[in-house]
């Protein structure tokens, strides 16, 4: 039964919900990676509501949503209209790290690692995420990730290997590089992929939880394993359901 106290006390939840709304909408409208800016994101944050939260704060403003604890030291660096940089992402530059383009409304989940170095940049499409505890290291060659990609937690990217001669420590070798990654538009990478220096993974690909990629996967392939094996196509299964349809009606 809802007790005068009970209506009192939801009314006031409401408004207290309310208010801390219009604080968060506030200072969003001063957002930025300025100074300034990531100060008022800081004050937005005080009374935002958890976690998901910030997919509407990054809504709120085109310079989007800069997690207070994000660390960013990066020279060259192009975001996108109403990005998320979760709590606790770095992007750093490292020594003669290229550039780093961020395309409209891709979100980069917490934890998540950026780095370039020697030569190494990276590009993100509009509307890709990059879920928790991402590592991407770009680094000797270019790391291209189209629009639209789903990338699962703790994913990791390196474009570069350590050389392996016996005359150095592994830290000392020089870099090398199979080539750049390529992740074109739509693909979905499942929890834990990692992918190694010069593969392509194809627009719409799928690649299945836990699988090392370190050849090129086709457009609309589906692979898994270790190394990442294509096992079907996405074109065949949507053509077996049709007929299977067809067969039914
Ligand atoms: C790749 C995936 C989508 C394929 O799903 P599916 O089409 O239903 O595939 P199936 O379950 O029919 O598996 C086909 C074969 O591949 C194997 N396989 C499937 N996923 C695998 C994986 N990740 N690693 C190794 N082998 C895998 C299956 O064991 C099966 O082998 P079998 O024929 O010898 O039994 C799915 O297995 C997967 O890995 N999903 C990712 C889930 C995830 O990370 N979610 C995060 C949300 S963002």
């Amino acid at each position: 039964m809802w007790t005068k106290s009970k209506i009192f006390s939801s009314k006031n939840k409401f408004t207290v919900n309310a208010l801390k709304w219009h604080w968060v909408r506030f200072w969003m409208r001063f957002a930025g990676l300025s100074n300034i800016g990531r100060i008022a994101t800081r004050f937005a944050s005080w009374f935002a509501p958890p976690h998901k939260a910030s997919v509407a704060m990054a809504a709120m403003n085109p310079k989007g949503y800069i997690a207070p604890s994000a660390v960013i030291s990066h020279a060259n660096l192009r975001f996108g209209a109403n990005i998320l940089i979760g709590d606790r992402v770095v992007i750093f530059q490292n020594k003669d790290g290229g550039f780093v383009e961020i395309g409209d409304r891709v979100q980069i989940l917490r934890d998540t690692t950026i780095e370039t170095g020697f030569g190494g940049s990276l590009s993100i499409g509009n509307s890709t995420s990059i879920h928790p505890r991402g590592q991407i290291n770009a680094y000797k060659s270019s790391i291209e990730i189209g629009k639209s990609v789903e990338i699962a937690p703790n994913c990791a990217f390196y474009s570069y290997d350590h050389g392996l001669g016996l005359d150095k420590n592994i830290s000392e070798q020089p870099l090398e590089s199979k080539g750049k990654i390529v992740v074109d538009d739509h693909a979905w990478l499942g929890v834990g992929v990692i992918v190694l220096s010069g593969v392509r993974i194809g627009k719409g690909a799928v690649v299945g939880a836990g699988s090392v990629v370190t050849h090129d996967i086709p457009d609309g392939g589906v692979a898994v394993g270790v190394p990442a094996r294509v096992i079907k196509m996405r074109e065949d299964i949507y053509q077996k359901n049709m007929n299977e349809k067809n067969r039914q009606g």
